[in-house]
C-alpha cells in the first residue's frame, strides 16, 4: 500500500512555510555577526561543577563537551553512579545557557559494561528530568578502529544536540557540503528542494563520516581521547556565532579552544588535570607551524571574562 506524503497537511510545517514566504521569519547566520577583534580564553584547572557554579545564568551560547564515557579506561573514567554525577553538570549547563543556546555531548551507546551509566542514561535523564529539547542525535562514523571477534567491530560514536528553547541558533549554511556536479543537476530538478538552498550546498545530515585521530595523526597533541578539529569546527560553526561564548568543561587537550581561536568565538575551558595546559600549548604550536593565527587573550578568572568587553 502506498503511503502518501502528508507534508501539505502538516499544520506546523504549513505555518512555518507561510512565515518563510511572508519573510517574517529569518534564521540568523554568521554573516549577521562580526568576528571579535580579540578572542578571550579562560583555561581553568579544577572540577567541572565548581567551575560551572561560577558562570552567570544564561551567559553561554554553546556548551560542547566530551565527558568521560565511563568505560573504565583510565582513572578519570570510572564512576560508581555515572548518571548521579552527570546530572549535576547537566543541570548547571541548562542554567548557564542563553535562550538561543545549544549543548552537545559526545558519548557512546555501544558499550556493554557501562553498568552505572552511559550516554543512554544521559538521554533518559535529559528527557525525563530537564527541560532540554533533544534536537538531533548525530552519528560520528569512522572507518578506522579496533578489530573484534565476538561482536561487530564498533565504528561509531554519538553526539547528542540539546537546545534550551525552540529559539535555538542554527546556521546550516555555514556547514553545508558542496554537491558533486551530477548530484547538483538532479537536486535542482527535485521539486521538493528549494533551488536557492540547493545552490548553497547540501545538508551534511546527522551521519558524519570523519576519521578518528590515529596515533600518528598530524593533529595529535598527546591526549588519549582527543577529538578531530573537523568535528568540533562543524559544531562550533553551526551552533554558535562569531563573538559568542563557547564552554567546554571537559577540555582535555583543548580542541574546542583551538577551534574557537580559528572561528572567532570566546571560550571558557576547564579540566581537572593540569596536563590540559601542556596539551593546549601543543595545539597552539601546531597552529603556528601551519601558519594559522594563534592570537587570543588569556583571562585568569571567570568574573574578569564576563566583565571585560568581549567585542
Ligand atoms: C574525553 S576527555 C576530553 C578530550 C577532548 N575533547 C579533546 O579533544 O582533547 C575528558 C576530559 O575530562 C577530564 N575530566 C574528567 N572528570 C572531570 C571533572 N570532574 N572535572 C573536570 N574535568 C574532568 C579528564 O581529565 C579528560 O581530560
Amino acid at each position: 500500500m502506498a503511503i502518501h506524503n502528508k507534508s501539505h497537511s502538516n499544520h506546523a510545517l504549513m505555518s512555518l512555510n507561510k512565515l518563510r514566504k511572508d519573510n517574517t521569519w529569518k534564521q540568523k547566520s554568521s554573516d549577521d555577526f562580526e568576528k571579535p577583534k580579540e578572542v578571550k580564553i579562560v583555561h581553568s584547572i579544577r572540577d567541572c561543577c565548581d567551575f560551572l557554579r561560577e558562570l552567570p545564568d544564561e551567559s553561554v551560547q554553546l556548551i560542547c563537551v566530551d565527558p568521560p564515557y565511563n568505560l573504565e579506561l583510565t582513572g578519570w573514567d570510572i564512576y560508581d553512579n555515572y548518571i548521579k554525577w552527570a546530572s549535576k553538570w547537566i543541570d548547571e549547563a541548562y542554567r548557564v545557557l542563553s535562550k538561543s543556546g545549544n549543548m552537545v555531548i559526545f558519548g557512546g551507546i555501544q558499550f556493554r559494561d557501562a553498568k552505572s551509566g552511559d550516554l543512554i542514561d544521559i538521554i533518559h535523564y535529559v528527557r525525563h528530568h530537564t527541560r532540554f529539547k533533544l534536537i538531533n542525535t548525530i552519528t560520528w562514523y569512522y572507518k578506522n578502529g579496533m578489530s573484534a571477534h565476538r561482536y561487530f567491530a564498533n565504528r561509531h560514536e554519538e553526539i547528542i544536540w540539546l537546545a534550551k528553547t525552540n529559539d535555538y541558533y542554527f546556521d546550516l549554511d555555514s556547514v553545508r557540503e558542496p554537491y558533486l556536479e551530477e548530484d547538483l543537476k538532479l537536486a535542482l530538478k527535485d521539486k521538493r528542494l528549494n533551488p536557492e538552498n540547493t545552490m548553497k550546498g547540501k545538508n551534511p545530515t546527522n551521519v558524519w563520516q570523519i576519521g578518528r585521530l590515529n596515533g600518528n595523526s598530524k593533529e595529535r597533541v598527546g591526549h588519549p581521547t582527543q577529538k578531530p578539529v573537523e568535528i568540533i569546527d562543524r559544531l562550533i560553526k553551526s551552533l554558535s556565532y562569531p563573538g559568542s561564548v563557547v564552554v567546554d568543561f571537559f577540555a582535555g587537550s583543548g580542541t574546542v579552544g583551538r577551534v574557537c581561536i580559528m572561528e572567532g568565538r570566546h571560550c571558557l575551558m576547564c579540566d581537572n588535570d593540569i596536563a590540559s595546559k601542556e596539551f593546549f600549548a601543543k595545539h597552539l604550536e601546531l597552529m603556528r607551524n601551519s601558519g594559522q593565527s594563534t592570537a587570543y587573550k588569556e583571562i585568569e578568572n571567570i568574573s574578569d571574562f564576563f566583565n571585560t568587553d568581549k567585542d
